[in-house]
């Protein structure tokens, strides 16, 4: 994250209107990064966010040596296949962001060369074991840090190359718990591995790792929360270059989308989202509440992702119970659902999401502390909260704890409260969501950012 402080100012604010486009999705921009930069050839990729944490990935694969430029919303990627990575020069930084922490220790524990990843104060923080302890069962040289918890493995991360003759195995991996990124990180090392990599989930997590293998001809199989990658089945080896639209980000959508749910007289549209089935728990969940919301196909994007216009608008809506797959599903919209929570009939209850203990910031915590400073009654739980809606809120000061959704569901409860709220830390909101306030700002919200 960049060094300086941002603060965003919220006022109560009138009905808000307008059709909007939130950046390109994050988990699709790392992996066409990834399939690019691996690809025998130039791809070209459309929608990429400029946030932060798809620019922690970028700059990892330019610092091993593959070419990349933009220019008119269009990124090149000079690919050079599944081998021509090179050893970077420094070590890899990979700023906020877990994911690119994560994807990458699965690819770079493949390769003929060695490498050590860090990332800023929070992502220090973060479990890793999860990724490095399979890894390691098939053979990776990887090794993380000590750190709070006894047993875990933190950031840094450091990995030795194969040496020649040496291969990553197969492996069959029963996971704990549905994580993309350990997902994705096994399926990746699985290219440079001898042997098939097996994984069943709990819970079957986003899929665009598997969907963009299957559109670049990897030899991979799916069936509900299971993947095989064997790479002992027909195929080149590799993949010709691709032209690729990565649709708008549903976690980013959510919060212009209910925005218009929360404020009265409000109706507001954002084209061109990611609707991939494992993305959509939110929208799911909105219509099993009874809320205002329509969707209309318009095609396809990266790895054949469907992507639709979502339109909602401001209706009364009754608190419901979110838990199981369904949060899976929507796990990192559970911020923006915290808020929403406020203005719910009833109680609404999130369980099943100890998972969010361990994200950018411990979420159930920074949430029922956002709540409680708005005047929301909520109970926190080891693995979710209890919120009471229907409350008068007041204006409050928040800290994002270095976290954008913290910052983003913040603002929306800013935007019902009586008087002035503080948004401390507003910078995180970079990672995710360059351009939040001025879009907020189009449809009709009171929010300004200050930097300080
Ligand atoms: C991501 C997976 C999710 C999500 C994260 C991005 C990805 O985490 O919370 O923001 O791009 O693979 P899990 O690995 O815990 O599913």
């Amino acid at each position: 994250m960049s060094n300086v402080r941002k603060r965003y100012r919220v006022r109560r604010s009138g009905p808000l209107h307008g059709s909007v486009q939130v950046p390109g999705d994050k988990s699709i921009g790392h992996r066409s990064l990834i399939f690019g930069a691996l690809g025998r050839g130039v791809s070209h990729i459309t929608g990429l966010s400029e946030g932060l944490d798809n620019a922690s990935t970028r700059q990892a694969f330019g610092s091993m040596g593959i070419g990349i430029q933009s220019a008119g919303g269009r990124t090149a990627v000079h690919g050079l296949g599944l081998r021509g990575l090179r050893m970077p020069g420094d070590l890899i930084d990979c700023g906020n962001s877990g994911t690119t922490m994560r994807l990458l220790a699965g690819l770079l524990c493949g390769q003929r060369f060695g490498t050590r990843m860090i990332g800023d104060e929070s992502l220090t923080r973060r479990p890793m074991g999860r990724v490095i302890k399979p890894l390691r069962a098939r053979g990776a040289q990887i090794a993380g840090t000590a750190g709070t918890k006894p047993g875990e493995l933190y950031p840094p991360i450091s990995i030795a190359p194969l040496l020649e003759g040496e291969r990553l195995q197969g492996i069959e991996y029963a996971m704990p718990i549905a994580s993309a990124q350990v997902k994705s990180a096994l399926l990746l090392s699985g290219l440079y591995a001898a042997g098939p990599t097996a994984i069943e989930e709990p819970v079957l997590s986003r899929d665009h790792t598997e969907r963009m293998m299957l559109a670049l001809g990897v030899p991979v199989q799916t069936a509900g929360a299971s993947v095989i990658l064997d790479p002992n089945l027909e195929w080149s080896g590799g993949w010709e270059p691709f032209d690729w639209h990565v649709p708008g980000d549903p976690s980013s959508a959510a919060f212009p989308l209910l925005a218009a749910v929360m404020v009265p007289g409000s109706q507001v549209s954002v084209r061109d989202v990611c609707v991939n089935p494992t993305r959509t728990g939110l929208l799911d969940w909105l219509r099993l509440l009874g809320a205002n919301l329509s969707r209309r196909p318009s095609g396809h994007g990266a790895g054949d992702e469907p992507i639709a216009e979502i339109t909602t608008a401001h209706g009364a809506i009754r608190g419901s119970l979110a838990g199981g797959e369904l949060l899976v599903r929507m796990i990192d919209e559970v911020p923006a659902v915290c808020a929403l929570a406020a203005v719910c009939k009833g109680h609404t209850e999130i369980r099943d999401a100890a998972e969010l203990r361990v994200k950018e910031s411990d979420r159930i915590a920074a949430m029922a502390q956002v709540l409680g400073a708005f005047g929301v009654p909520c109970e926190e739980l080891h693995d979710g909260l209890i919120i009471k809606g229907g409350a008068a809120l007041h204006g409050a000061r928040i800290e994002s704890r270095g976290d954008h959704l913290i910052a983003m569901a913040a603002v929306l409860l800013g935007l019902l409260a009586e008087g002035e709220s503080l948004i401390e830390g507003a910078e995180a909101v970079d990672t995710s969501f360059p351009g939040f306030v001025a879009l907020m700002r189009s449809l009709g919200a009171e929010i300004v950012e200050e930097t300080l």
